[in-house]
């Protein structure tokens, strides 16, 4: 599974990540965790970043891209990941789509957090207290005034996004202002319903030398036509590992294509 979460600050893009991540086991790659973690180092690329962050800005393009493109290049995102406050500028969208071409990855989806702006100052007020009462170090752009500037930040950068990945037929939105559970429920149904994860769709292809063993095991044996070669039964079974990887990726793009037009055709109506 390979999806975006994008949303709003506050939207809850990081509350949901981690959800899928006990669920599925699959791997969150947060840019602001990243960059809060590169901060705090004191490394170069948390110097250039600090006071940006700080201001409610954006990080420029080419240190987020390079963050990201080495960390899908290790081992454990092989499998997929959730990309969590990534892209959030056209050209960040546009050198992942590279990068994922460049390795051979699919998108599976890009899920749209929508929030009401009013209930975000008091989801971030709330979050800063509770980090407070935990006597942990509350994020030093959680404060009202940081938001305002985060939010147009979002606006005027990232919102084209949603365009973006709805005319690629990639975008889902989902009502985040649901409570946490039903937002992840809601998320759930949609990864089921593209295959991402779960249903028969979404099962990885057999490895091809498993088919090879098994389509040998099973091939018919001979009429009249002399007994099938080994090599004959490879052939077979490599076709048919073909066909069921491509069923299967048909079958997630029809999904995603669907659900993306139910959404578009709610917005028309609304
Ligand atoms: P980042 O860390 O990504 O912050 P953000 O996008 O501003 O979002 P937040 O982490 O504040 O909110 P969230 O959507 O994760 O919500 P959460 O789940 O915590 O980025 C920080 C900075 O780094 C940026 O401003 C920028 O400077 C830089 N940066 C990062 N990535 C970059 C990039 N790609 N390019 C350039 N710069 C970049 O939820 C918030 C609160 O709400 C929690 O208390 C939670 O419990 C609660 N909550 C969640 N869901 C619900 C719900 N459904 N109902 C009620 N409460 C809820
Ligand atoms: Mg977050």
């Amino acid at each position: 599974m390979r999806i975006i979460l994008l949303g709003p600050p506050g939207s809850g893009k990081g509350t949901q990540a981690q959800r899928l991540v006990q669920r599925y086991g699959i791997l969150q790659l947060s840019t602001g965790e990243m960059l809060r973690a590169a901060v705090a180092a004191g490394t170069p690329v948390g110097l250039r970043a600090k006071d940006i962050m700080a201001g409610g800005g954006l990080v420029p393009d080419d240190i987020v891209v390079g963050i990201i493109s080495d960390r899908i290049e290790q081992d454990d995102a092989r499998n997929g990941f959730i990309l969590d406050g990534f892209p959030r500028t056209v050209p960040q969208a546009e050198e992942l789509d590279e990068l994922l071409k460049q390795k051979h990855m699919r998108l599976d989806a890009v899920i749209e957090l929508r929030v009401n702006e009013s209930a975000l100052v008091q989801r971030v007020e709330t979050r800063a207290a509770e980090t407070r009462a935990r006597g942990e170090e509350v994020r030093i752009d959680d404060t009202p005034e940081v938001l305002i500037k985060r939010l147009a930040s979002y606006r005027s950068q990232t919102e084209p996004l949603i365009h973006y990945y709805s005319e690629r037929r990639k975008l889902i939105t989902v009502d985040g202002m649901m409570t946490i559970e039903q937002v992840t429920r809601e998320i759930g149904r949609i990864l089921h319903a593209i295959g991402a994860v779960g249903s028969k769709a979404s099962k990885k292809p057999p490895s091809t030398k498993r088919s090879l063993k098994k389509a040998a095991r099973e091939a018919p044996k001979p009429a009249l036509r002399g007994r099938p070669t080994a090599k004959k039964a490879a052939k077979g079974a490599r076709k048919a590992v073909k066909r069921a990887s491509q069923a299967t990726k048909k079958a997630a793009k029809k999904a995603v294509g669907r659900l993306a037009k139910k959404v578009t055709k709610r917005r028309v109506k609304a």
